[in-house]
């Protein structure tokens, strides 16, 4: 292994702009100091450092204004919110400054008097000054624009400006809109020059990809791009627009411009003229995109989701959510959704016949019959639900498999997994939550990453530990191949590991370490609330959770796991592996069993652990279970797909819960269509184990699988009582906690790791948020702005297979090859590095390869480089988007 300079900058087009402020040194909280001062007469005491706009806030005084934001720095660059302010001179007397002040700038101070429009005829002729010369430019053309009904300038104009316009001259106007990105579109016409935009771009997400252009009249928002305010005709709508250090724009979090713009400026390409906001009608929700639990609001007209904003939630997600967490939404009502159920009648022949519609009864019954005869067969059935599901859906899964299949074999994890995680989970993360939280993040001084990128593994960690960085209060360090431009960002420190030494990297992690730079990371991580962050990729390297463990209880630090996706840790607590209850209580334990069997009113439950979800599907490949149970699962997501789609294929009897039509569904002999999130209410639970309940949002006569699962278990004879939230969430306030003995913490041997041979490398991988995820489907502007798919080499890798920066490598293994445009990165030789699962380099698919496989690297064709580089000339579109990559997909032996 190699330690290298930490987070040096691998990219080499990159500009030298810091990525992160320079950090004032970390000062101790001082004792909170107040100040007394009035606004409009009304006496009031506020922490010393309280602006004046937050104060009058505090007392119902409505100040107007467009640039200030509560979670933005203060800016002071509208003048709207100007008032009259009196403050004490030396002399202690009371004096008028000169000029109306910005309440949004002003610190309140002692003695200081001050007069809003409400009380200050100069503050409100101010105002009305300010508002008649925004809107000397402005179209007015409110009833086109999106805003128009939720918009401040509108309601403001109204509050605090003129009746009538005096201005006659003709307005500036300019061609538009401006595609920023595929997915937000500017009118700079409109713009009020704020800069929420691009305060929240450089302050909150660190993508600086616009700002102010130019002076005077002609000032406007606009791109890095010199050109920017020609370029309108020139770049259509949907094409790839460049960021400040020329990579294609690609923001996850540009959609939060959208909604804090005060304005129509800035729209969304997907939502543009789509609906007027009071047409729509609100129901707040919570984001099934990760583990985040990011609070949204869904806004949708006669049955139809037309838009997702933030919702406000400051303990989570403050008021920013993911781009996939807004725009993608669509795949809840696609075309292929199931809305019947379906069976396979046998054939005359004895074949098994088409899926065909049929009614619940029989679907139910056939399902039944088949689940029973496996069951009495004695080969069993196994029980796959899936990541994505709610609390209340997994605890289902979890019930049917104990009660009514009368097995173990249950396992949500729909992705690479190991005994030595579910031991992990069993030990430290099954019924303890909230031992750590976005509270607890935000207060560490010290965060370690193992096996996890914040930004494209779950974006609001990524955005809350930015904040705490920026302020100099956070320090991020990360155990990884390479410094992703995330991890740049958060100005980490990177304690490089090829894959598979990561837990070497972490044993060596000791205050007397010989490396400065382990040695430092072992000083930082005794500070008093430092968390240690560890993926579910840690699954895939053996040793690496058992060193975790090591490391936590040696340093002190803190331990959270943080799945990717939204129903993982729900599940862990529902008790959907094979060797855990609900609550953490381990199968193997006869007590954890009694006290399940009493609440689920059975004599006794299976005693013998289960089988993981890859042994299941291994077994059913063999034809060894009878039947499966499967819910919102992709093969293509497991570690082996070809062995998924095996067991899929081979499987005596199988039962589909589905949304929409699958690979799954393909195979199924039974096919129980069940609601997306949007049709049922349910709780997801947040890596933190917080519980994140929300409502149904649409009218709908699609059951969740809770339901679903109720009525099979009744067909099989069984009561299982998850007919609805209210019966679940009784029975899971009677289960309580388990305070008996938990699993035993893994203590799994660090793998010797596999021999590398010449013009072969360990491959490293990763999901990014947005890729080719079934969940992302429909969303044609928000796929324009997936990151394209790179392969990353270092420099001496590269050059031994004698590929240049930016030129094609091939990576292969015995099933197939993938080629893709190479990027030379600051990263150990003899590594590659690739994205899971973006557009057309489906690495699992492909390749049946995960982290730590060693593939063979060889110089590709350099027409893939040529189609990379060519910029989109059209709305990128799923398949565009597919054509840009520059990436060439071999079948090779894909299944
Ligand atoms: Fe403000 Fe919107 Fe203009 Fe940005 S585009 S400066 S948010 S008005
Ligand atoms: Fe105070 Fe803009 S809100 S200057």
């Amino acid at each position: 292994m190699t330690i290298t300079t930490p987070n040096r900058r691998t990219d080499a087009s990159a500009d030298t702009t810091p990525l992160v402020p320079a950090a004032p040194p970390v000062r101790e909280p001082e004792p909170e100091a107040t100040v007394t001062f009035e606004i409009d007469g009304l006496e009031t005491t506020v922490p010393k450092g309280t602006l004046v706009i937050r104060a009058a806030e505090r007392l119902g005084i409505q100040i107007p204004r467009f640039c200030d934001h509560p979670l933005l720095a203060p800016a002071g660059a509208c003048r709207q919110c100007l008032v009259e302010v009196w403050a004490p001179g030396r002399d202690g007397n009371l004096a008028k400054m000169p000029k109306p002040q910005a309440s949004c700038t002003l610190e309140a101070t002692p003695g200081m008097q001050v007069k809003t429009q409400h009380t200050s005829p100069e503050a409100d002729k101010a105002q009305h000054g300010v508002m008649e010369l925004l809107l000397i430019n402005h179209p007015l053309d409110c009833p086109v624009c999106d805003k128009g009904g939720e918009c401040p300038l509108q309601n403001q104009a109204m509050s605090n400006g003129r009746a009538t316009t005096r201005f006659v001259d003709v307005k500036r106007t300019f061609p538009k809109p401006i595609a920023v990105s595929t997915q937000v579109l500017l009118d700079r016409e409109r713009c009020v020059l704020c800069q929420r935009c691009t305060r929240f771009s450089e302050e909150v997400a660190g993508d600086v990809w616009i700002d102010l252009q130019k002076r005077g009249a002609q000032q406007q928002i606009g791109t890095f791009d010199t050109e920017v305010l020609g370029f309108a005709g020139e770049t259509p709508v949907g094409a790839a627009t460049l960021d400040t250090s020329g990579r294609p724009f690609s923001s996850y979090f540009s959609g939060n411009t959208v909604q804090i713009c005060p304005v129509g400026a800035l729209t969304s390409a997907a939502y543009r003229f789509r609906a007027r906001p009071f047409d729509l009608v609100s129901t707040p929700g919570i984001a099934e995109h990760d583990s985040n639990g990011s609070a949204i609001r869904v806004d949708h007209r006669r049955g139809v989701v037309l838009r997702r904003l933030a919702g406000e939630d400051p303990a989570v997600n403050q008021e920013w959510v993911t781009d996939k967490d807004r725009f993608a939404f669509r795949w809840q009502s696609a075309a292929d959704r199931i809305t019947t159920p379906m069976v396979r009648r046998p054939q005359g022949d004895g074949t098994r016949g088409p899926l065909e519609p049929c009614s619940w009864v029989e679907a139910l019954d056939t399902a039944a019959v088949g689940l029973q005869a496996a069951v009495e067969a004695g080969a069993g059935v196994g029980v796959l639900p899936g990541g994505r599901l709610t609390l209340e859906d997994a605890y289902a899964y979890a019930k049917l498999a104990r009660v009514a299949l009368r097995t173990n074999d249950v396992d949500h994890r729909a992705r690479p997994h190991s005994a030595e995680e579910e031991a992990f989970l069993g030990h430290v993360v099954a019924g303890r939550t909230l031992t750590v939280t976005f509270a607890d993040l935000v207060a560490a001084p010290t965060v370690l990453c193992v096996a996890y990128e914040p930004e494209e593994e779950g974006g609001i960690v990524f955005l809350r530990l930015r904040d705490r960085v920026v302020a100099g209060r956070t320090r991020v360090l990360s155990v990884a191949p390479l410094a992703s431009r995330g991890l740049e960002r958060l100005d980490a420190t990177l304690l490089p590991a090829a894959p598979g030494t990561e837990p070497e990297v972490l044993d060596a992690i000791e205050a007397e370490a010989g490396e400065p730079l382990l040695a430092d990371a072992a000083t930082a991580l005794a500070a008093e609330g430092a968390v240690v962050l560890v993926g579910e990729r840690a699954a895939e390297v053996p040793g690496l959770l058992s060193a975790v463990l090591r490391l936590a209880e040696r340093t002190g630090a803190r331990l959270a796991w943080v799945p990717r996706r939204a129903g993982e840790r729900g599940a862990v607590e529902a008790g959907t592996l094979p060797g855990l209850l609900p609550g953490g209580r381990p199968v193997a334990d006869p007590s954890a069993r009694v006290d399940m069997a009493t609440v689920w009113g059975v004599d006794e439950l299976p005693a013998t652990p289960g089988r993981s979800a890859d042994e299941i599907l291994a077994a059913a490949a063999e034809r060894r279970i009878g039947a499966l149970v499967v819910g919102g699962v992709d093969p293509a997501d497991h570690a082996d797909p070809r062995l998924a789609r095996a067991a899929l294929d081979t499987v005596p009897f199988l039962v589909s819960l589905e949304v929409r039509a699958s690979e799954v569904t393909d195979r199924a002999d039974v096919v129980l269509p069940v609601a997306p999130p949007v049709e049922k209410p349910g709780t997801f639970v947040t890596w933190e184990g917080r519980p994140r309940p929300f409502a149904q949002a649409l009218t709908s006569t699609s059951m969740a699988d809770h339901r679903v699962l109720d009525l099979l278990a009744d067909a099989l004879g069984v009561e299982l009582g998850t007919g609805s939230l209210a019966a679940v969430h009784a029975e899971l306030d009677q289960l309580g906690g388990w305070d008996g003995a938990r699993l035993p913490a893994p203590d799994v041997a660090v793998a010797e790791p596999a021999p590398v041979p010449p013009g072969h490398a360990v491959l490293a991988t990763w999901h990014q948020l947005l890729d080719a995820g079934r969940l992302q489907d429909g969303e044609p502007y928000l796929a324009g702005t997936a990151k394209r798919p790179l392969a990353r080499v270092s420099a001496a890798t590269a050059a031994a297979v004698g590929v240049a920066d930016g030129g094609a490598l091939e990576v292969a293994t015995d099933r197939g090859t993938l080629t893709l445009p190479v990027q030379v990165t600051d990263m150990p030789d003899h590594v590659v590095w690739l994205p899971t699962n973006a557009r057309g380099c489906a690495v699992r698919d492909v390749l049946g390869a995960g982290t730590g496989t060693v593939v063979r690297l060889a110089a590709g064709r350099a027409d893939v480089t040529t189609r990379a580089a060519a910029p989109s000339t059209g709305p990128v579109t799923g398949d565009t988007a597919d054509a840009v990559s520059g990436v060439r997909i071999d079948e090779g032996e894909r299944a």
